[in-house]
This record gives C-alpha cells, sequence and structure tokens, in this order.
C-alpha cells in the first residue's frame, strides 16, 4: 500500500486513498463499489433501496469481485427496521456510515460489534451529538451536495472548518467534492478525506442510465433545486420539469411526487422521478471510469498541495 496519504481516515479505512464513493440506493451496489475499492478508495454498499436480500448478494459479489475492505451504509430514515444493525453486523464488514438520523439510535450497537463508525452530520450540533454517541469519525456534508438534505443547509465552505474547529475525530467531506483542487481544499480546511456522490453517480460504473449521466454532464452549477425546505425531508435535485415545478411550491411535500424511481434510474425517463444530484453536477463534463476519478483526485490533490507550497512561502 502506498503512503502518500496516510492519517487517520486512510488507517481506519485501511485504504490507499481518502475517498469514500457515497451510499446511494440502487446506485451503490457492488459494480460501482468494487471498482471503487479496487482503485483503493472506499466502496460503500447502500441499504437505503430497503432491499436487504439483494443488498446481502451484493455483498457477497463484493467479495468476488474485491479483495480490498468496503463498507455499508445506514441511512436510518429509510431503513426503519431495527434489525439493519444485525444485518450489517452480520454482513462482516468493518466500516459501516450512518445518515438521516440520530447517532445515538444505532452506535453504540455498531461499535460493541467492533465495526468503524462514521455518522453523516449537516450542521455542528449534530456533529457534537455524534460525538458524544461515540462515533469513530464524521462526514460532514454541505447542502450543495446532491440527496437527503437538513432543510437549513450549510454550504462545505462554512460547515467543514467550523466542525472541525470543534471535533477531534477525524472528518470526511461530502458535498462538492469531484477532483483534485476540490480535494485538496478538503485537506486544508481540515478534513482527512473526501466523498464523493453526484461525480459517483455520473461514473462508467455507475448502473444508472445513461440519460441520467449524460444531464450531470449538460447541467450547470444552477441547475439543480433545493427542494422540501418547507418540511421534510429536503432533497438537492437536477432541475427538470418535475422538480423545476416544486422549486418554490411550500404547499406540496415533493416526497408525495417523487415519481417511479426505478423508470428514471433504469428506464431513463428524466421526468419519472426526482433525480438527486449537487450542484457539482456543474463541473462535470465528462462520464469517466471510476479508476480515472479516484486517479485523477489522488494526484490533482497531492500536485495541487505541492504547487501551493511552492508558490506561497
Ligand atoms: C442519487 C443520490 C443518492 C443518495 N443516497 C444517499 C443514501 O442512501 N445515504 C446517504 O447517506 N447519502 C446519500 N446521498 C448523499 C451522498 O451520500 C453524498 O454525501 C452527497 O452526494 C455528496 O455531495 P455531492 O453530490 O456534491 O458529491 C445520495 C446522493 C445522491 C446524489
Amino acid at each position: 500500500m502506498t503512503t502518500r496519504f496516510r492519517n487517520r481516515v486512510t488507517e481506519l479505512l485501511g485504504v490507499e486513498v481518502p475517498i469514500v464513493q457515497a451510499p446511494m440506493g440502487w446506485i451503490a451496489r457492488s459494480q460501482l463499489a468494487s471498482a471503487v475499492s479496487n482503485a483503493g478508495a472506499m466502496g460503500i454498499i447502500e441499504t437505503s433501496s430497503g432491499e436487504l436480500d439483494i443488498v446481502r448478494d451484493e455483498i457477497r459479489k463484493m467479495r468476488d469481485l474485491t479483495d480490498k475492505p468496503f463498507g455499508v451504509n445506514i441511512a436510518q430514515a429509510f431503513v426503519r427496521d431495527s434489525s439493519i444493525v444485525e444485518f450489517v453486523v452480520d454482513q462482516g464488514v468493518q466500516l459501516v456510515t450512518t445518515s438521516a438520523g440520530s447517532p445515538t439510535k444505532y452506535t453504540g450497537a455498531l461499535k460493541d460489534a467492533g465495526l468503524t463508525v462514521f455518522h453523516v452530520v449537516p450542521n455542528l450540533v449534530g456533529a457534537l451529538k455524534a460525538v458524544d454517541a461515540g462515533v469513530d469519525g464524521l462526514i460532514v456534508e454541505g447542502g450543495e451536495g446532491g440527496g437527503f438534505k437538513s432543510p437549513r443547509p450549510v454550504a462545505t465552505m462554512v460547515l467543514l472548518p467550523l466542525v472541525v474547529s470543534k471535533v477531534d475525530v477525524p472528518v470526511i467531506a461530502a458535498g462538492g467534492f469531484v477532483d483534485g483542487p476540490t480535494m485538496a481544499a478538503a485537506l486544508a480546511l481540515g478534513a482527512e478525506g473526501v466523498q464523493l456522490g453526484t461525480r459517483m453517480v455520473s461514473s462508467a460504473e455507475s448502473p444508472i442510465h445513461d440519460n441520467w449521466k449524460q444531464a450531470v454532464v449538460s447541467a450547470q452549477e444552477t441547475d439543480t433545486v433545493f427542494l422540501n425546505q418547507h418540511t421534510s425531508p429536503a432533497l438537492r435535485a437536477l432541475r427538470t420539469d418535475r422538480t423545476n415545478a416544486l422549486e418554490f411550491d411550500t404547499k406540496t411535500n415533493a416526497m408525495g411526487l417523487f415519481g417511479t424511481a426505478m423508470d428514471l434510474y433504469f428506464g431513463g425517463d428524466m421526468e419519472a422521478a426526482i433525480a438527486l444530484s449537487g450542484q457539482v453536477a456543474g463541473r462535470i463534463d465528462e462520464v469517466k471510469p471510476v479508476a480515472d476519478i479516484i486517479r485523477e483526485c489522488a494526484d490533482g490533490c497531492l500536485a495541487t498541495l505541492a504547487d501551493l507550497a511552492a508558490r506561497y512561502q
């Protein structure tokens, strides 16, 4: 294993490159996650689809596809079955990320079972609560990121250094990361790793329909909408006719109009459902293999740090 990035995140996760692929329902399965793990970063298998039998098979497939570490996510709001902890422990993975819920709920049981637990937080209060609950680390997610969000979004640029200044546990930054310079910025702000969501949705190994990937590629930075700020759960998604109509609608819960996810995810109908994606879609202009994404982030990050060190003495 190379040691170019040795820090608490690489040590805890057992990876060469401190990049975590975001968990994403139906998307974060073995095809994508094994490509990430094989590239030296951290592949994550989702459970938010709720399809636990399929997820179990996907985890089995991971063992054939990679001998590198990978983790599992529990998105608490979407997997309400409390046997999920037992399920995850039984899979024999070392890392679990928990999100979309209270860190006090599962951290104790997961830690007792010997797992490394990183909890996703959208604000400082959540971060302090997670640390109190005994997590090993935090994933600090800014409001520019794709997916389900706090209804009071805080940009990564503000949230990340704030949280880092108040906690001692290692932090992985999420929301807006896509390349070497953004990864270097995360390290400069005190993170020890980054999590990539939208960049991974639009990777070659992502199993979603090419129409979604191409919609990310053609999106501008203004082409996401933040929905449901008046209620819960808030979410950030690509601007389409469906989501555009909901952007300033404070009477409707957008979840009721989420649509038929499978027609979007695998049928490619961009109006069939809400396509969760982050603002960083505006910086993605090509579908790339995961190995290239990880290599470019890692090399570009170190090149950026070296360049800055040389320019500013
Ligand atoms: C399609 C999609 C699905 C997501 N599903 C989940 C999920 O199941 N669990 C979770 O913790 N985060 C989920 N997220 C949030 C991501 O984990 C990640 O933190 C976020 O995408 C980072 O911001 P970025 O999109 O700017 O990279 C999802 C994001 C996207 C784009």
